[in-house]
């Protein structure tokens, strides 16, 4: 098939972000963003300490047709002018993923465009090439609110999971232990500001799966031992430390567990064309970069994180991962279904599945 440029309208609404963006994938491989705009539901959701389903879904279907114009006006473009339509497809909430799903259908169908349902997850592992050149294949650490897991990505669509949580996402370990700490929803970014100044050392916590061969990844002991300490503190200088140690804790989790699974890669690709990339809204976190940034050096793999906007919930790297598909020819039917559990590597998650709860739902 002969290469052509791509410009797809995104759309994102599995969680509590209503975003839509227009991408542009040119025929040389090169991705533009010519509009992403992201339209939180925090203040709706902040009474209640987390995402409240229901509220989320009415609040999609409130604001994502204001917000495509918005995208499309930003981007100078008319709907005519596109080539596709991408809405993220799961997994996620799933009333929210629904309303998403159904207006790209809405435009696809009214405009005669190819519509691509789009896993979330595809779209945070191609986050970091909507601002860099990071070609196939990749070694990706996606740690959001919903999923924690390592996997070696080969190409669009083709992903082998090396590890997953057994509980808790990294996100949400975050996020859990703000609230014991009194902060605000979302809490991963408060417990970062908090965390700043903080001697990480004044609390020693556990560290989960110390010495376990495989890849996977644990918090709740983590996240226990936080509450417990957290509960005893009275000085502002005593949560400081608190929340230091918690973020060095996870970082320094992150970073072991993709030790491991950099060693193994580099085996299984006999040392050659080895990259890292790290995605999903913990990929924000400074402290996670850093350690994450040396961990790569220290095993002879180039680094990249998108830049923080496209680290949380966007519609551009859901256009993106659209675009990719359109290229190779790939679309979906319009009655493609919402899914709210789709893990990325379906046989390994079929072979190993991990049952537990979240923001998102099974962590598989
Ligand atoms: O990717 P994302 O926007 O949504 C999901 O797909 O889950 O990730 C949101 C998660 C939340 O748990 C949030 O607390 C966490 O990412 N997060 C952070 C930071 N920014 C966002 N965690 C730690 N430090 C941050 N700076
Ligand atoms: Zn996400």
């Amino acid at each position: 098939m002969t290469p052509s440029t791509q410009t797809v309208l995104g759309l994102e609404t599995s969680c509590d972000e209503t975003a839509a963006a227009v991408v542009r994938l040119g025929a040389d491989g090169a991705v533009t963003v010519l509009s992403s705009v992201v339209g939180s539901q925090i203040a709706a959701h902040a009474p209640y300490g987390g995402v409240v389903p229901e509220i989320a879904a009415r609040a999609h279907v409130e604001s994502i047709d204001r917000i495509a114009d918005q995208a499309m006006a930003e981007a100078g473009l008319g709907y005519g002018d596109l080539t596709g339509v991408a809405a993220t497809a799961g997994p996620g909430l799933v009333g929210g993923v629904m309303v998403g799903l159904a207006f790209g259908k809405a435009v696809a169908l009214a405009r005669r465009l190819p519509l691509v349902a789009v896993n979330h997850l595809e779209g945070h592992a191609v986050s970091a090439r909507l601002a860099a050149q990071v070609g196939y294949p990749f070694l990706l650490l996606l740690v959001s609110g919903g999923h924690c897991q390592l996997l070696a990505v080969e190409g669009v669509g083709a992903c082998t999971r090396l590890g997953t949580t057994i509980d808790d996402a990294a996100g949400e370990a975050f996020d859990k232990i703000a609230k014991t700490l009194g902060l605000p929803y979302p809490g991963g970014p408060e417990l970062e500001k908090l965390a700043q100044g903080g001697d990480a050392t004044r609390f020693p916590l556990p560290r989960m799966l110390l010495g376990r061969k495989d890849c996977d990844f644990s918090f709740s002991g983590l996240k226990t031992a936080a509450a417990r300490i957290a509960e005893g503190l009275s000085t502002e200088t005593e949560r400081r430390d608190l929340a230091a140690a918690v973020q060095a804790a996870i970082a320094a989790q992150l970073a072991e567990r993709s030790d491991r699974a950099m060693a193994a890669y580099a085996i299984a690709r006999q040392g050659q064309g080895l990259r890292f990339v790290v995605a999903g809204g913990v990929a924000a976190n400074q402290a996670v970069r850093s350690r994450l940034t040396a961990t790569a050096a220290a095993r002879g793999f180039s680094f990249t994180a998108p830049p923080l906007a496209y680290c949380t919930d966007n519609a551009a790297m859901i256009g993106l991962a659209g675009a990719e598909r359109l290229a190779l020819g790939l679309s979906d039917p319009l009655d493609a279904p919402a899914r709210p559990r789709w893990p990325l590597d379906e046989a390994a998650a079929l072979s190993n599945p991990v049952h537990s709860t979240g923001r998102k739902g099974a962590k598989a």
